[in-house]
């Protein structure tokens, strides 16, 4: 069992592009994989063919204690991969859980009866380091950086790191950085090779040997209503993130490490 925060700040920067894709290549090699959608905007759950709009249950009644998650978990079009999904609903809770002593770790205990279900939890976190972010830095034992390499910024990143060691400092102690993924790589140009070897200067134990090259066939995916293995198994895009999910995998531990880990934060 491992549970994954693909997080940046960072608006647009190919978190849910990751956590759909990768969730699929990482079912697609017969693991179960949960997808659960942490982003107000529902775009994860969209893409994933669900009517945001007339969910009557969904992630905000499970922070807001009305609902056990396992009863909002809906099927999506790929064998193995499950959705919890995300609508504006979800944006009141940063203001609801304001009061609550244990606002930051309701995502963990919600999380209780229903990870050993699968052997992948996956959330895809808002644009924001606010009440949902942290919520998943608690539940997480891994975190992946989506990094977009267009632009030449990585002050976010700095940010990005320092919040994950607060976490881990106060309230999560095994959380880990797995890796930074280098997406939106363009090959023509030299903007993204040179945001690549920043990376690697300064990080460069962390980041994924596979890149995530920009890709129409991506770009258009969402629409389609599949991941990119269903929409265009032949394309750049799958075979990235098919790399990916195979180098996340590879960093599997013996069965029961990870839960063993988790756990601890129960006691
Ligand atoms: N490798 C790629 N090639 C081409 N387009 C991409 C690629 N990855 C992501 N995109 C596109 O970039 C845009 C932003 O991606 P995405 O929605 O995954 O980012 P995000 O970080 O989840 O955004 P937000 O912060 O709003 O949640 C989308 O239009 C997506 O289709
Ligand atoms: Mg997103």
């Amino acid at each position: 069992m491992r549970i994954i925060a693909i997080t940046n700040q960072k608006g647009g920067v190919a978190k849910t592009t990751t956590a759909v894709n990768l969730g699929a290549c990482i079912a697609k090699r017969g693991k179960r994989v949960l997808l659960i959608d942490l982003d107000p905007q529902g775009n994860l759950s969209s893409w994933l063919g669900i009517r945001i709009n007339e969910l009557t249950e969904s992630m905000s009644n499970v922070f807001n204690d009305e609902v056990p998650l396992k009863e909002i978990i809906q099927e999506t079009c790929v064998e193995n991969l499950w959705v919890a999904p995300s609508n504006v609903t979800l944006a009141s809770v940063e203001r609801t859980l304001l009061n609550r002593e244990d606002k930051d770790t309701i995502l963990k205990k919600s999380l209780e009866f229903v990870v050993t279900c699968y052997d992948y939890v996956l959330f895809d976190c808002p644009p924001s380091l606010g009440i949902l972010t942290v919520n998943a830095l608690t539940a997480a034992l891994e975190v992946v950086i989506p990094l977009e390499t267009k632009v030449l910024a990585l002050n976010g990143l700095v940010t990005l790191i320092n919040t994950v060691n607060l976490v881990r400092d106060t309230i999560n102690p095994d959380l880990e950085i797995t890796g930074i993924v280098a997406c939106m790589f363009d090959i023509r140009t030299n903007l993204s090779n040179e945001v690549v070897s920043m990376i690697k200067d300064k990080y460069n134990h962390k980041l994924f040997k596979s890149l995530i090259r920009e890709s129409t066939k991506l770009a258009e995916c969402p629409i389609s209503g599949q991941p990119i293995t269903l929409y265009a198994p032949e394309s750049s895009g799958a075979k990235d993130y098919t790399n990916l999910a195979k180098e996340i995998i590879a960093g599997e531990k013996r069965e029961g490490w990870w839960m063993t880990r988790w756990m601890r934060g129960y006691a």
